[in-house]
């Protein structure tokens, strides 16, 4: 496959929508050909599933969840990402499926092996060439979310979750980046947006050649 797909990932409030964001802006201002695009609600099926699942006070079961959030992504892969790739674009993903083993998988409490496997059969195998982390402390997320939440953006119902929750999280990101350093970059989400920016920005003119 051609391309290359660039995913960000962050437990909630990182700052990962900023920072794609400003990416995005400076590679199109360089001339260089690229999607953007996020999970959940990649697709307009993706969208539905959002709605129905995330955006919601209804009560979901937690395989339901983890199954909805594959369903998305195999929609994802296949209508938007694969082609994308394939006809040698770069596209960037705000999340794609180290969510799922950091939020179903340490969060929710489900095997590895589970989450693998599901993992597998949603994306064919399909990995990212380069994942960048941004890394915050619960606390902070937990300040930047309940900000978010008495301005613009619409809550859903991981905003709710516990501390204990994020950290778990957290912990689980952070066990991929010792795992897989060389997809897996941890970037300290905690500074300024502009200084996050030039890091970010560093990494991927690098990872793009
Ligand atoms: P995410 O997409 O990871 O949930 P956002 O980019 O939506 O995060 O940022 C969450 C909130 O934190 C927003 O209100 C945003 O303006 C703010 N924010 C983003 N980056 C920073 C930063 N480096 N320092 C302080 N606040 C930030
Ligand atoms: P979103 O509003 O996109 O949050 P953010 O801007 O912080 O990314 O909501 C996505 C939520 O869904 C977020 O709490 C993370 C969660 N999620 C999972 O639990 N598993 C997954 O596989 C994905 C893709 C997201």
């Amino acid at each position: 496959m051609q391309g290359k797909f660039i995913t960000f990932e962050g437990i909630d409030g990182s700052g990962k929508s900023t920072q794609l964001r400003m990416l995005a802006g400076e590679l199109r201002g360089r001339g260089i050909d690229l999607i953007t695009t996020c999970e959940p609600g990649g697709t307009p099926l993706g969208r539905h599933l959002r709605q129905a699942f995330l955006e919601t006070e209804e009560t979901v079961a937690p395989l339901a969840e983890l199954l909805l959030f594959a369903a998305d992504r195999a929609q994802h892969v296949e209508f938007l990402i694969k082609p994308a790739l394939e006809a040698g674009r770069v596209v960037i993903s705000d999340r794609y499926a180290d969510a799922t083993a950091a939020y179903q998988g340490a969060g929710r409490g489900f095997e590895r092996e589970t989450i693998n496997e599901i993992i597998q059969l949603a994306t064919g195998g399909l990995k990212p060439d380069l994942t960048l982390f941004f890394d915050i402390s619960v606390e902070t997320a937990i300040r930047r979310m309940s900000d978010r939440h008495d301005s613009e953006t619409k809550a859903n119902r991981m905003d709710g979750e516990t501390a204990d929750f994020y950290g778990s999280v957290r912990d689980e990101y952070l066990q991929i980046a010792a795992r897989e350093p060389g997809r897996f970059k941890v970037i300290d989400g905690g500074g300024p947006v502009e200084e996050i920016h030039s890091v970010v920005l560093e990494i991927v003119l690098k990872a793009l050649g």
